[in-house]
């Protein structure tokens, strides 16, 4: 059993580990200033669980809050899921995204330094690759992203490895996400994003539920099977796993180390609306547009490094990622707001 202290516990892929965590046997505590979620995901959490993570709301820029933390929890470990994440907005607001990104993680690593904590677990993502050089991304891949929010996580990557090499004992795993969809099996927790949803699968359940009246495809004269944009889906649970076996890495390693965390398998924007309308049980309607500013045609994980160092593996296919969004939206029309 460990003590773990996850940032961002609130929100879309902290809720579902600190679900996955609880029912490991892990003592979690929840840090959030629910800039982007609702208390109401971790009440969930807890009746799924049958028990309950300790609960703070605070912000990871308050030094002196974080401490307070790390005095009376005495975490083994940090799961760092708090930040701003939405690309556009990033170039709206860059310094936004650098305080709570940049500044934000160096208070947390600080104060980890300071109650001698030495493991984290970093959210990182695939969009530190940007555009490909060769496919599928392994993690040696060149890093140029092409947002400033995408250049948080790099910088980010860069200051834990930093850290990492001059503290001795210490361990990092950065965990490079590619596109993160889905939701519990119980349908209780998921994704709930404000306003009209960037990504796609959101996007879709919208549609499907006949909120949004049709998804736009933005271009179909990509270099892929059917001209749509490819990405690989990684279901949010297994994510979650992931964080589990990172953790157990983490704990039995020290040094830095980058894994990506997605399928090997991708899908087109056409294909996922397919297994949408099969999962929904009805048709899904759309009108191609212009390419999305920003947009690469395609985007794939290697996973061998996390199959050989985590030992872990996606088992959930389109498939899955499909009915439990499905399963999410119609239990939950207005997410948390219900
Ligand atoms: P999310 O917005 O649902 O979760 C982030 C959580 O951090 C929210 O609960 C939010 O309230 C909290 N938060 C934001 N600023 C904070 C602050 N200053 N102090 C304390 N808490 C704060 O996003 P998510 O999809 O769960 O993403 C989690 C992490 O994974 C983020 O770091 C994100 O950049 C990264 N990531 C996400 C994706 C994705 O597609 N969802 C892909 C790659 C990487
Ligand atoms: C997927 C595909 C779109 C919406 C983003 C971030 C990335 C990472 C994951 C955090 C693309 C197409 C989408 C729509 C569409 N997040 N699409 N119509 O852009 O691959 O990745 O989330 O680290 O940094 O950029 O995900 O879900 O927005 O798009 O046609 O209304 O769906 O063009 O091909 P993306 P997405």
């Amino acid at each position: 059993m460990t003590r773990v202290l996850v940032t961002g516990g609130a929100g879309y892929i902290g809720s579902h580990t600190a679900l996955a965590l609880l029912r490991a046997g892990h003592d979690v505590l929840s840090f959030d200033n629910y800039a982007n979620s609702s208390p109401e995901a971790l009440r969930r959490v807890t009746v799924l669980a049958g028990r309950s993570p300790e609960i703070v709301e605070g912000d990871i820029r308050d030094r002196a809050a974080l401490d307070a933390v790390f005095f009376r929890f005495r975490p083994d470990a940090v799961i760092h899921f708090a930040g701003l994440k939405a690309v556009g907005e990033s170039v709206e607001r860059p310094l936004a995204y650098y305080r709570t990104n940049v500044t934000g993680t160096q208070e947390v690593l600080e104060t980890m330094q300071t109650h001698d904590c030495r493991q984290i677990v970093f959210s990182s993502s695939a969009t530190v690759y940007g555009e490909a050089r060769y496919l599928p991304f392994d993690e040696d891949h060149p890093l140029a992203p092409t947002s400033p929010y995408g250049r948080t996580k790099l910088f980010v990557e860069d200051i834990i490895r930093d850290w990492v090499h001059a503290r001795r004992g210490t361990s990092a795993v950065m965990l490079r996400y590619f596109n993160p969809v889905g939701a519990d099996m119980s349908g209780q927790i998921g994704e709930d994003p404000n306003g009209i949803p960037n990504n796609l699968l959101p996007y879709l359940a919208r549609v499907a539920a006949g909120r949004l009246e049709r998804l736009g495809i933005f271009g179909n004269d990509y270099d892929t099977r059917d001209g749509t944009g490819e990405r690989d889906f990684i279901h949010v649970s297994d994510l979650a796993d992931a964080h589990l076996a990172a953790l157990d890495f983490a704990a039995h390693q020290i040094g830095a180390t980058a894994i990506n965390v997605g399928t090997g398998q991708g899908a087109t924007v056409l294909e996922m609306l397919h297994a949408f309308e099969t999962a929904a049980g009805r048709q899904i309607a759309y009108q191609f547009l212009p390419r999305r500013p920003g947009d690469v045609a395609r985007s794939l994980a290697a996973v061998d490094r996390a199959a050989r160092l985590l030992n872990w593996r996606a088992t959930r296919d389109v498939a899955d990622m499909c009915v439990s969004t499905w399963n999410w939206q119609s239990r939950n029309p207005d997410g948390y707001g219900t």
